[in-house]
C-alpha cells in the first residue's frame, strides 16, 4: 500500500477521533446536568456513577423502573444527586416530555443516548421484527434523543456535548450481527454529521464505540438460528473476559474534555482493528473473520457442542 495512502488514512483517523471540545470539563461536573438512557444497566449505570462521583446532577432514564431507581438511589445514598424517568426510548413523545422537564428545570449540558439492546443471528434467520426492533431502539432511540434535545440545547445558548453509544460493530463487519452493525454503523455517521452541523454552536457530538464490554447485554440478546445455541456461552464469555463498563465511562468522560468524535473504547481492543480497517480493508477482513470464527468456537465450545478451550485469547482486558 502507496506510503502516502497510510498517511491519509491515519490523518483521517487522527481527526475523528481528536478534534477541540467546548471547553466543558469531563472531570469536574459540578454544577453540570446530564442526561443517561439505558442507565439502569451496564455502561449507562457505570456512567451515571462516574457523572454522578465527578460532581453533576445525573438523570437516570431506563425503560426498566426498578433499575432507574437502584441506581438512583445507589447515587443518592453516597451523597450525589440523581432523579429517576422511566421513559422509553422508541416512544418519541416521552423522551420529548424528557427533554422538556429536564431542560426546563435548569439546562442540560451532557446527553448521553445509551439505551440499547443485542442482536446475534445469520440474516436468514432473522425475522423483519427483528430489524424493526433494533432500528426503533438503537437507531431512533438515538433520533428521538437527538430531536427532542437538539433545540433546546441550543435555545439554552451554552457549550454541551452529546455521546451517542454506538458500537466496535459500527465500525467493522461483523458476520451474525448485520442488523445490530446497521443501526450502530448509522450512530456512528448520525454522531458525525451531526457534530460537524453543531460546532459552530459550541454542541459536540461523539459516538462512543465500545468492544466487548461485561454487562447484561449478551444474556438479554435476542438470538436467531445457530447463535440461539451460543447464547449462554457467548454470556459467559463477556461476564468472565469483557473489559469492564467503567472503563467505557471514563472513556466517554474524557471524550467530552478532548471533544473526541469517534471514541474507539478500550483503546488497545478496538483501535487496532479499527485503524487496519482504514489502512487496508482486505487484511482487516481477514482477520476480523478469524476472530469472529474463534468467538463462534469458544462460545458453542462453552455450551458443550464445540471445543472451546482458550476464551481467554480471544478477548483481552
Ligand atoms: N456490552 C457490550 O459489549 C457493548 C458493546 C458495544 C456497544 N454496546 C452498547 O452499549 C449500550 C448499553 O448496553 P449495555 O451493554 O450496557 O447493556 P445492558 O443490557 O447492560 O443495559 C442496557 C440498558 O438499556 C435499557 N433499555 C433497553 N431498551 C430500552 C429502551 N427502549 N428505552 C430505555 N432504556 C432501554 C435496559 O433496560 C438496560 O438497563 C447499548 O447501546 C449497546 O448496544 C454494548
Amino acid at each position: 500500500m502507496p506510503v502516502a495512502a497510510a498517511a491519509v488514512a491515519l490523518a483521517g483517523i487522527r481527526s475523528r477521533t481528536a478534534r477541540a471540545g467546548t471547553g466543558l470539563s469531563g472531570t469536574d461536573l459540578h454544577g453540570r446536568t446530564a442526561v443517561v438512557t439505558g442507565a439502569g444497566s451496564g455502561i449507562g449505570r457505570s456512567l451515571a456513577l462516574l457523572l454522578a462521583r465527578r460532581g453533576a446532577l445525573v438523570h437516570v432514564a431506563d425503560v426498566d423502573a426498578g433499575r432507574a431507581e437502584a441506581v438512583t438511589r445507589q447515587i443518592v445514598e453516597a451523597g450525589a444527586r440523581a432523579v429517576a424517568h422511566t421513559v422509553d426510548v422508541c416512544d418519541a413523545a416521552a423522551v420529548d416530555a424528557l427533554a422538556e422537564q429536564v431542560v426546563g428545570a435548569g439546562g442540560v449540558d451532557l446527553l448521553f443516548n445509551n439505551a440499547g439492546i443485542g442482536h446475534a443471528g445469520a440474516v436468514a434467520d432473522t425475522p423483519l421484527s427483528d430489524w424493526q426492533r433494533l432500528i426503533d431502539v438503537n437507531l431512533m432511540g438515538v433520533v428521538h434523543g437527538i430531536h427532542a434535545f437538539v433545540p433546546r440545547l441550543l435555545a439554552q445558548g451554552r457549550p454541551a456535548h452529546i455521546v451517542n453509544t454506538a458500537s466496535v460493530a459500527g465500525l467493522l463487519p461483523v458476520p451474525g450481527m448485520v442488523p445490530y452493525s446497521t443501526t450502530k454503523a448509522a450512530v456512528i455517521g448520525l454522531s458525525e454529521a451531526l457534530d460537524a452541523e453543531l460546532r459552530p454552536h459550541r454542541i459536540r457530538v461523539s459516538a462512543l464505540c465500545p468492544g466487548v464490554i461485561a454487562t447484561d447485554i449478551v444474556r438479554t440478546s435476542t438470538m436467531r438460528g445457530a447463535w440461539q445455541e451460543r447464547q449462554a456461552g457467548a454470556t459467559e464469555l463477556y461476564a468472565t473476559r469483557g473489559t469492564s463498563p467503567d472503563v467505557v465511562a471514563r472513556a466517554a468522560l474524557d471524550a467530552v474534555t478532548h471533544g473526541q468524535v469517534v471514541v474507539p473504547t478500550p483503546r488497545h481492543q478496538v483501535l487496532p482493528p479499527w485503524l487496519l480497517m482504514r489502512l487496508y480493508p482486505p487484511l482487516a477482513r481477514a482477520v476480523n473473520a478469524t476472530f469472529v470464527n474463534r468467538v463462534r468456537s469458544v462460545t458453542a465450545g462453552a455450551t458443550g457442542d464445540a471445543p472451546g478451550a482458550g476464551a481467554q485469547s480471544v478477548v483481552k482486558r
